[in-house]
């Protein structure tokens, strides 16, 4: 029988500043609507967690929603479909589409409102729930080498790596020398792993050399520690010769990324930046326009975007990086202090909540 109500965890609202605050999280039951002509039903098998699920808690992210399922990232298998919807998704192990608003455009979202991520926001959804009913052109097939958790760690870091490194770092070709700050992050990891596979000479940083072994282990060229202040000057002398300097950057943590850039790139190299993790702002100085050093803003990405990811994910047997998983939706204190980790910074790769309870080990 078609489920009628899917258990979902949602933010609870108390009063408090901007980044102050730090929301509850509590389990609600929210009723299953009956599905729409161009709908189907996923029931999500796993959900993998974003560092914006940590900032949504602190009110650090715009247009919180409360009572609204928190996150993006969400694999699942279609168990039921509108009228209008082919028969052929039945039973399929698919990704959600983790934004609304985005269809092709190659430069920015075409809606109005701007680009909308799913979890705790205005989208009015999100996959941390146990059913969730998705338009058929947010459901994408699984890449079938990937297992659930595999592929719910993919939709928002594979998308926003995608994005920064293969389109607006213009760098993504074979032997460029290429920049991934703080690799242990999520979406740093995938852009090292998109890079490797696209043939890139790929250099790390990271807080820690337990994290860098690990990317080079992985095919990283090499690394240096962001916590030594000249950390900048032992990458260049990692450098091949005949290529002296860097191609491009994709940074997440914002701070001084630019004064390092004009010693790091090439004229006219690269700065990608996908988030600000140390702060609101970063400081574009006159060296870095006479360098011509171009310092440009990404997102996440359009439907085309996510299909072209997946394709690339599918052809390079590319497997993202699950650092920890647990199971269950009802130990709501498990969850809590599992976001809780975000802040801590000391997973390698994607945190993921599988959905339904497993006795003893995860399959992981
Ligand atoms: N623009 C977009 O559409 C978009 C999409 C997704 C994410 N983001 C943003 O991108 C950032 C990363 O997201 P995520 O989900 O990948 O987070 P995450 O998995 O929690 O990773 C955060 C990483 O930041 C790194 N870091 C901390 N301090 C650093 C420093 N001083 N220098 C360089 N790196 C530092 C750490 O790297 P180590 O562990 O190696 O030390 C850490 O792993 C967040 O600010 C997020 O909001 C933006």
């Amino acid at each position: 029988m078609a489920p009628k109500v899917s258990k979902a965890i949602v933010l609870r609202h108390i009063p408090g500043r901007k980044g102050e605050v730090y929301y509850p999280i509590e389990k609600i039951f929210l009723p299953i609507p009956p599905l729409s002509a161009n709908s189907v039903l996923v029931k999500i098998s796993a959900v993998a967690l974003n560092h914006r699920d940590f900032y949504v808690r602190q009110d650090l992210y715009p247009n919180v929603r409360f009572g609204v399922p928190l996150c993006c990232d969400g694999s699942g298998t279609v168990i039921a479909v509108g009228s209008a919807v082919s028969q052929k998704w039945l039973n399929r192990r698919v990704i959600i589409n983790p934004g609304q608003g985005w269809d092709n455009h190659p430069g920015a979202p075409e809606s109005e409102c701007g680009y909308r991520t799913l979890g705790a926001s205005p989208a009015g959804t999100g996959t941390l729930q146990e059913y969730m009913t998705v338009d058929e052109k947010d459901v994408f097939a699984m890449p079938e080498h990937l297992n659930d958790a595999e592929a719910a760690a993919l939709p928002t870091a594979g998308l926003t790596a995608w994005r920064a490194l293969m389109i607006n770092s213009r760098n993504a070709i074979p032997g460029r020398n290429i920049l991934i700050t703080g690799v242990g992050g999520g979406v740093a990891l995938m852009a090292m792993q998109f890079a490797l596979a696209a043939g890139c000479n790929v250099f790390v940083t990271s807080g820690s050399s337990e994290k860098l072994r690990r990317a080079e282990e992985m095919g990283a060229h090499g690394g240096a520690l962001y916590t030594d202040s000249n950390w900048d000057e032992k990458l260049l002398k990692l450098l091949p010769r005949e290529r002296g300097r860097f191609d491009a950057i994709v940074d997440s943590a914002g701070g001084d990324i630019v004064d390092r850039g004009v010693r790091l790139l090439k004229n006219g190299g690269v700065i990608v930046t996908l988030g600000m993790t140390l702060g609101p702002s970063v400081k574009y100085p006159m060296k870095a326009v006479i360098r011509q050093i171009a310092l440009v803003g990404t997102g996440m990405g359009s439907r085309k975007d996510l299909g072209d990811m997946l394709e690339f994910v599918h052809a390079n047997r590319i497997t993202p990086v699950v650092s920890r998983a647990i199971s269950g939706i009802d130990d709501v204190e498990q969850i809590d202090a599992f976001i809780g980790e975000m802040g801590k910074g000391s997973q390698f790769g994607k945190l993921v909540v599988e959905i339904e309870k497993k006795e003893g080990l995860s399959k992981l």
